[in-house]
């Protein structure tokens, strides 16, 4: 990342602020216009900025639910183990219902969960302490794992492969690097010279104002593209291997990401190029057998009549339909890059297999 401005290089999407009682995020929604950062007290801000895509991205998401359960349980005034379970359990249950299909919320909320119950016993400061330090851990560890995701996706490429994304996986979508950006930012450093597609994403556009953004940021060769020209690009011979990241992977390795993902996949299969799917650990529910299971959020129709809810771009009362979220069958799926290693088909077999290793 040589060529990266060292403000892009520090960013960080999500950030505590202890002494503040203060969780502090790089509001995605305003981006590239505009770089601020908002400071977020009350649970209500935090719950509004997860689901209005202020911070997103399914690992940023869990990073954000993590301080944000341990700075309401901190605020509680309970004086008693029990009092101060029951308040954790509040805000943990308001948080759980911002957004349903990235189960890194769930899994890093679950995680607080299990610390609170080792933590049983001990001192009530003791236990706000023990969170704090768990949601910490939730943070630096997605940066590792980021970073090995990236490893293991970089040894599928080749120097000078056109590379296409679709939606944003990038390091504001994570503690750092991203997942499937991780290997684009680690082949730029050792001189792969990629020349990454970045598919627009209609409708929220995290393609155009986020991966564009990102990557021209880091000095890395992008292109911006439509959605609709993933196929031209395709067949022009301009694409080596498709990367993306995922918001769930079921047991069989059916893939949840941001909508317009599986027709991607599909276009791939037709051109004979490969698809892979960058995925922490923490992104795969084995509890769900199938895509079948995973909740798909269906979004507001402004997001895809409006401009950022302004300007009209359809007509008015026109019925719309907005999944934010498409399966990608695992048959369409050439691999699955976690942390410990590469899953191939059987997923079934796989994909457990990528949890026993260290
Ligand atoms: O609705 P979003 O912007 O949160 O959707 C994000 C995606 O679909 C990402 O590809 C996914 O969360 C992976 S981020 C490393």
């Amino acid at each position: 990342m040589d060529n990266s401005s060292t403000e892009f290089k520090m960013i960080q999407s999500v950030v505590l602020d202890d002494a503040n009682d203060t969780l502090i995020i790089l509001d995605q929604t305003v981006l590239p216009n505009e770089k601020v950062f908002l400071h977020l007290k009350e649970m209500k801000d935090i719950w509004d900025a997860i689901y209005k895509l202020k911070v997103r991205g399914a690992p940023a998401i869990g990073i954000a639910a993590a301080y944000g359960l341990y700075l309401g349980t901190k605020a509680s005034q309970a004086e008693t183990y029990e009092g101060l379970y029951k308040d954790f359990a509040e805000v943990k249950t308001f948080l759980a219902s911002s957004r349903p299909t990235a189960v890194n919320l769930f899994w890093a909320l679950n995680r607080m969960e299990s610390r609170l119950l080792q933590e049983a016993g001990k001192s009530l400061s003791e236990v706000k302490e023990a969170l704090r330090q768990e949601a910490e851990w939730i943070r630096e560890e997605d940066e590792q794992v980021c970073e090995s995701i990236g490893k293991h996706a970089l040894s599928l490429l080749k120097e000078n492969w056109g590379i296409l994304t679709h939606c944003n996986a990038g390091t504001i979508a994570t503690a750092k690097y991203g997942t499937a950006l991780a290997p684009i930012y680690l082949g730029q450093e050792q001189g792969y010279n990629f020349k990454v597609y970045a598919d627009e994403t209609r409708p929220l556009l995290q393609g155009a104002r986020l991966t564009a953004w990102e990557l021209k940021e880091a000095g890395v060769d992008v292109t911006l593209i439509c959605d609709n020209m993933s196929s031209i690009v395709m067949k022009e011979g301009k694409v080596q291997a498709v990367l993306v990241g995922c918001d769930r992977v079921a047991a069989n390795g059916d893939t949840a990401n941001k909508i317009g993902t599986s027709g991607v996949a599909i276009l791939a299969k037709h051109y004979g190029i490969p698809f892979y799917v960058c995925s922490p650990l923490s992104t795969i529910d084995l509890e769900c057998k199938t895509g079948d299971d995973i909740h798909i959020e269906l979004r507001s129709d402004d997001e895809v009549t409006s401009q950022w809810y302004e300007k009209p771009m359809a007509p008015k009362d026109v019925q719309v339909y907005n999944p934010a979220f498409d399966v990608t069958d695992h048959s369409l799926i050439t691999a699955i890059v976690t942390q410990n290693g590469i899953a191939y088909a059987p997923f079934e077999e796989s994909l457990p297999k990528m949890f026993d290793q260290k």
